[in-house]
């Protein structure tokens, strides 16, 4: 039931930002009253009609997008008057000077030189540090503060093939982080939007998964700013919160993010659920044999002081599997398991104040239904479940021949 009074519709984007003004995305979705169409794609369970190509109402005017999975400067994205104002409003002087790092042959970080003793620069694949050493500069948030708290999260979404996955959460009530890559969110905007009316904590994942030390101030900027671009288009809220591709950020990357008033995300368990088979030595043995480890940390004392995030994936069925499987161990071995957003408190993890988080006492507590705060808990509020008729304030939208775009990963 997405009933909400309108007059809180104008409250949405009030708040400063850091260097850059992000509420002027276009979107003609209202977060807080919107509807998924009721079509196979986004009611059925078996992959292949899920996957099947639809138009949606969400017209992809390509020259406006950087090229989906490609770097978000591509397409002439750095060249349009758009990002070079934006690139223009922010004070490069005062950029912290880390060096744009490179790969090896193999594919891996180049960490050969870097002063991990000292860590000069907080770069997280040398040290996992999380506390910035450049003024001005967001701190990562890396656990959850509450004891016995399994924080959720989830990387690399949307997808076309995750309607039974959604479901099992809507099913549970739970809710998790979801950290959606923009070429993603483009080529799948129902799968964005039911992450939406389910009342999980969107945030980005960047437009094309790149290690983001690797990339130059420009690129960083672009693959930050066109996802959550695509996000608002799409969703109608902006994120605040992202997480960089296997967690790859130093001060130059975090100071960046700062300046879209953005603050990373990361973890302190990994269940390295997408390496199975895919990476020598990971098996799916060994991602089951670390969940439950983490597991049994929940009630052996490992988190009786405070709690973890923990990195999962929705990418493919094998990743939603091993977490559907553990899930009641989990919520048998923590005393919560919840989105990052809720176990940090942070009421407004969107640009837009109209969709409100409960506090972790309200949505722990037996009224965390009832817990609305000034505006909208997400999830909390009987969203109708997916496949329920309605429109997606019908007339502002264009049918489009845009659907799904071929992804080669
Ligand atoms: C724009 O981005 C592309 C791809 O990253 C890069 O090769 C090119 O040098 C950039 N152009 C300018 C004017 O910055
Ligand atoms: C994975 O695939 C199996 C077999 O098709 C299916 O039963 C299961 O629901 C899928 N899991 C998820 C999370 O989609
Ligand atoms: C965004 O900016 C507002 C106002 O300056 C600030 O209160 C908030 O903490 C910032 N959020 C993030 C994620 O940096
Ligand atoms: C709790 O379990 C974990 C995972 O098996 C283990 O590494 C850790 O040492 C245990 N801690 C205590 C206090 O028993
Ligand atoms: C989307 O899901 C399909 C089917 O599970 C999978 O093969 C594909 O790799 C996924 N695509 C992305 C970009 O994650
Ligand atoms: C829950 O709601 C009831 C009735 O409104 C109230 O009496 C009670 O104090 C609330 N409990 C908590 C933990 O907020
Ligand atoms: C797209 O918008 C049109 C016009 O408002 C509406 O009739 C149609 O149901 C919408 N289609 C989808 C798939 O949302
Ligand atoms: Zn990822």
């Amino acid at each position: 039931m997405w009933k909400y009074q309108a007059f809180l519709i104008t409250l949405a984007s009030s708040a400063a930002l850091a260097a850059v003004d992000l509420s002027k995305f276009p979107s003609k979705t209202d977060p807080t009253k919107f509807t998924i169409p009721d079509i196979p794609q986004t009611t059925s369970l078996d992959v292949a009609t899920e996957c099947q190509y639809y138009q949606s109402n969400f017209t992809i005017e390509k020259s406006e997008w950087p090229t989906i999975w490609d770097i978000a400067t591509s397409n002439n994205m750095n060249t349009s008057t758009e990002f070079t104002n934006l690139y223009n409003s922010i004070d490069w002087t005062q950029a912290p000077k880390a060096p744009v790092r490179s790969m090896t042959p193999q594919g891996g970080l180049n960490l050969v030189g870097y002063d991990t003793v000292n860590d000069p620069d907080c770069w997280w694949s040398a040290t996992q540090c999380v506390k910035p050493k450049a003024q001005g500069t967001n701190g990562d948030i890396s656990t959850c503060p509450e004891p016995e708290t399994w924080g959720l999260t989830f990387d690399d979404g949307p997808n076309c093939s995750h309607n039974a996955f959604y479901d099992y959460l809507e099913t549970n009530k739970q809710r998790a982080s979801m950290f959606y890559i923009g070429s993603n969110v483009l080529n799948w905007p129902y799968g964005a939007l039911r992450g939406l009316k389910d009342g999980h904590h969107l945030c980005g994942h960047t437009w094309s998964h790149k290690m983001m030390t690797t990339l130059t101030n420009q690129e960083v900027l672009a693959e930050l700013y066109y996802t959550a671009k695509a996000i608002k288009y799409v969703t109608g809220i902006t994120p605040l919160y992202w997480r960089p591709a296997l967690g790859d950020l130093d001060d130059r990357v975090r100071w960046i993010g700062t300046q879209l008033n953005m603050t990373a995300i990361l973890w302190n368990l990994d269940t390295d659920d997408w390496a199975a088979n895919s990476t020598p030595g990971i098996t799916p043995d060994t991602v089951n044999g670390k969940y439950l480890d983490y597991i049994k940390m929940g009630s052996n004392g490992t988190f009786a002081k405070s709690g973890n995030i923990v990195l999962s994936h929705e990418i493919n069925n094998m990743t939603m599997d091993f977490f559907v499987d553990h899930y009641p161990a989990i919520k048998e071995n923590y005393k919560h398991v919840v989105d990052i957003a809720t176990c940090q408190n942070i009421a407004h993890p969107y640009l837009e104040e109209v969709i409100t988080f409960p506090s972790f006492e309200a949505s722990t507590s037996q009224n965390a239904s009832t817990a609305t705060g000034s505006g909208v808990v997400p999830g909390a509020t009987g969203a109708s479940s997916a496949g329920n008729t309605n429109s997606f304030n019908g007339p502002l939208f264009i049918a489009s021949l845009f659907g799904l775009l071929l992804v080669a990963v």
